[in-house]
């Protein structure tokens, strides 16, 4: 809800675009909306949700972005792989991407990696509330540096097909291949030791029907553009919530439920090949000696009873986090802990993972790491101060236990409010070591990003 308030109003930011017809991309209706409600020739207004319509690539006879009909599902969805997708698109069994098996080797290796127009347009709008030119420059380039796209809520499924048939439209139009990278969050309470990214669905409320329809609707849209290649980070936090967090009541009582989620997931994302690489925390939290054998061992065992899906190319770390991948030196915060970068971390878990049947391949998350010894300690993970961005995306990675570096969380929306009345306030939000005024998780924080820019290393 809150990232999509945040769409909502960046086109209305743009005001280039409210002219007689609306603009690729832009909103073209939906519940208050009175701008023009037909889009610009090559683009076609479509259905979202009730609050949303917007102007997509194509004709009217693309059918293939395929209207949800409400934001929330109240229906029981069951659970095999044969699953008919709910919504209005239909997916066979003889889609291409259901019998298809994995690339020996890295995925990411020949691919252009898409880079997201929702962030591009709330760059456009960030670069325009700069007034220092040189940092403005900076801070424009960040639009061409692909992020993850997270879908944090079930309404935003459409918006996938929609970068699919744009990323097919482009490849088409290229000859080059490419590549769309997601991430799956939406777990049923979610964020269980946490507050500030409390989601849409709760175990106590359906939430694991909920959670198998959102994924069914994923699965719909990856399954209408076979040519495209998806990499998804999976659910972020949650299996390593169950490694350590489970004297928390809310992760305790999530467990069986998280377990099952992600197993729907990984098993149901297999079926349309989408490359998956499972969240595992990062060094200061499953790379303590204490915990990376019992994480080893839960990666591993959810893997096998889930019937080792080929897809699943191995584990995310650092993602929202902060670590580096090479430490020139260890952080003070970090004593105690031999793994005390992502890098020592890795390759610590890799053989642990090897030797228990799980693939041992990682992305790490490098986009806001370019400044360390930051923290006052090492689980401060909310807006810290003085961060910059970091190493860019690569598969120059010096390591061959790693694909890529990627940047899983876009730089500048948020970690977490600092407003203490807000039902999703966190502490770690509100430390010393936090950046003040934080809004709402997932939406923009300006001030946050252009420090991001001016401390970016390398620079931008
Ligand atoms: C928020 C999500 C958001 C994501 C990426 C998370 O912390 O909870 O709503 O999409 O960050 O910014």
């Amino acid at each position: 809800m809150l990232k999509f308030a945040a769409l909502l109003s960046l086109t209305f930011l743009i005001p280039a675009f409210v002219d007689a017809q609306a603009s690729l991309y832009a909103q073209c209706g939906g519940t208050g909306f009175s701008g023009p409600t037909t889009c610009v020739s090559g683009a076609t207004c479509v259905f979202s949700n009730p609050y949303y319509s917007q102007c997509l690539p194509g004709t009217a006879s693309a059918s293939t972005v395929a209207p949800t009909t409400t934001a929330k599902p109240t229906t029981t969805v069951s659970t095999g792989p044969t699953t008919t997708p709910v919504g209005t698109t239909t997916v066979t069994s003889s889609a291409p991407g259901s019998t298809g098996t994995p690339v020996a080797g890295n995925p990411f290796t020949g691919f252009t990696i898409y880079t997201s127009p929702y962030y591009a347009a709330e760059i456009q709008a960030a670069v325009g509330n700069i007034t220092d030119a040189t940092t403005a420059a900076k801070a424009a380039k960040v639009a061409n540096i692909p992020t993850f796209t997270w879908f944090d809520q079930i309404s935003k499924t459409p918006l996938l097909g929609t970068y699919l048939a744009d990323a097919a439209a482009k490849q088409a139009a290229s000859g080059q291949k490419y590549l769309v990278q997601i991430v799956v969050y939406d777990l049923p309470d979610r964020d269980c030791a946490a507050a500030a990214s409390n989601g849409e669905f709760t175990i106590a409320n359906n939430g694991l029907a909920n959670y198998k329809t959102y994924i069914d609707q994923l699965v719909a849209q990856v399954a209408l553009y076979p040519t495209v290649r998806v990499v998804a980070v999976i659910e972020p936090d949650s299996l390593a919530n169950l490694v350590t967090n489970l004297n928390v009541a809310k992760c305790a009582n999530a467990q069986t439920t998280y377990l099952a989620a992600v197993t729907y997931a990984i098993q149901q994302l297999n079926t349309v090949g989408v490359y998956m690489y499972l969240d595992a925390g990062h060094a200061g939290w499953l790379g303590w000696p204490a915990n990376i054998q019992p994480a080893a061992q839960l990666f591993s065992s959810l893997f096998k009873s889930a019937g080792s899906p080929s897809f699943v190319r191995g584990l995310a770390t650092n993602v929202a986090n902060y670590n580096a991948l090479v430490a020139a030196t260890p952080d003070p915060i970090t004593q105690g802990n031999p793994n005390y970068d992502e890098q020592l971390y890795i390759n610590a878990l890799a053989p642990l993972l090897t030797s228990s049947g799980f693939p041992a391949h990682f992305i790490v998350d490098q986009g806001r790491s370019g400044v360390q010894n930051i923290r006052q300690q090492w689980g401060d993970w909310c807006n810290v101060l003085g961060s910059g961005f970091g190493t860019q995306p690569t598969t120059n990675t010096g390591s061959s236990l790693i694909d890529s570096i990627v940047w899983v969380k876009p730089g500048g929306e948020c970690d977490g409010t600092t407003n203490t009345s807000s039902p999703r306030y966190d502490y770690h939000c509100g430390l010393a070591d936090a950046t003040p005024n934080a809004p709402e998780a997932g939406t923009w924080f300006q001030n946050f990003f252009v420090t991001l820019v001016t401390k970016a290393n390398p620079a931008l």
